[in-house]
């Protein structure tokens, strides 16, 4: 795994074993599949995509790791993504977690998604206030490899990597994700906004964070 020692490395858990792909007709052994296998995974064509339809898209594309692993490594240092798909009406990226990376809570300006698991687990907790609750609170889920979920542009959700095995997820945005929103407690209690371009990594925000500037050409999706 990038950026660990050989002598740390064997203190890691090591990641749970991935689909692997089937032989394509005429492929090389152990090549990606190029952007025009990407492009011809089925989705609807020619506008954007609600959230449940982004749920199937995004299961469609977890089932060619053919398309997405050769991308995968691990970083200690913060999570890893790399972009698989960009047109008018989609991105899609993949994404690998580790230790206690932690998106905090966030929304996606207004794109809507989905992400599927293909190996360890990650949570989703959702920014709850009042309802059953009497106080700011939060609603979370475990998603393990094979699960998937989605959410809206209206939603505001913080992603973590769950377990001790390091974990792989697909995203896909539509519209493709451009902005987002970092939220913030402050230590009156006021909850805050920022918006960011999504050229940003997220991260749990302190209520002064400065922005994390990160390769500019990707994106910090979850
Ligand atoms: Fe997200």
């Amino acid at each position: 795994m990038t950026g660990l020692s050989p002598s740390a490395s064997a203190a890691q858990p090591q990641p749970q074993p991935l689909p692997q792909p089937q032989p394509q007709a005429g492929a090389q052994p152990g090549a990606r599949a190029g952007a025009g296998a990407l492009a011809a995974v089925p989705r609807p064509r020619g506008r954007d995509l609600s959230a449940p339809e982004l749920q199937s898209f995004v299961r469609e594309l977890a089932e060619r790791p053919e398309l997405w692993i050769d991308l995968i490594r691990h970083d200690a240092s913060q999570r890893v993504y790399e972009e698989l798909l960009s047109d008018a009406h989609v991105t899609a990226w993949l994404i690998c977690w580790m230790d206690d990376q932690d998106t905090g809570f966030h929304d996606h300006d207004v794109s809507a998604g989905a992400v599927a698991v293909v190996s360890g687990n990650v949570r989703e907790e959702r920014l709850t206030i009042g309802g059953e609750r009497s106080e700011i609170g939060q609603r979370g889920r475990k998603f393990a490899a094979g699960d998937a979920f989605h959410f809206s542009a209206a939603d505001i959700h913080r992603v973590r990597h769950g377990g001790s095995d390091p974990a792989v997820t697909l995203h896909v945005y539509s519209p493709p994700l451009a902005r987002m929103g970092a939220y913030t407690i402050g230590a009156d209690g006021v909850l805050a906004r920022r918006t960011m371009p999504s050229s940003e990594e997220l991260r749990p925000q302190e209520a002064d964070d400065a922005a994390v500037p990160t390769r500019p050409s990707a994106a910090q999706a979850a």
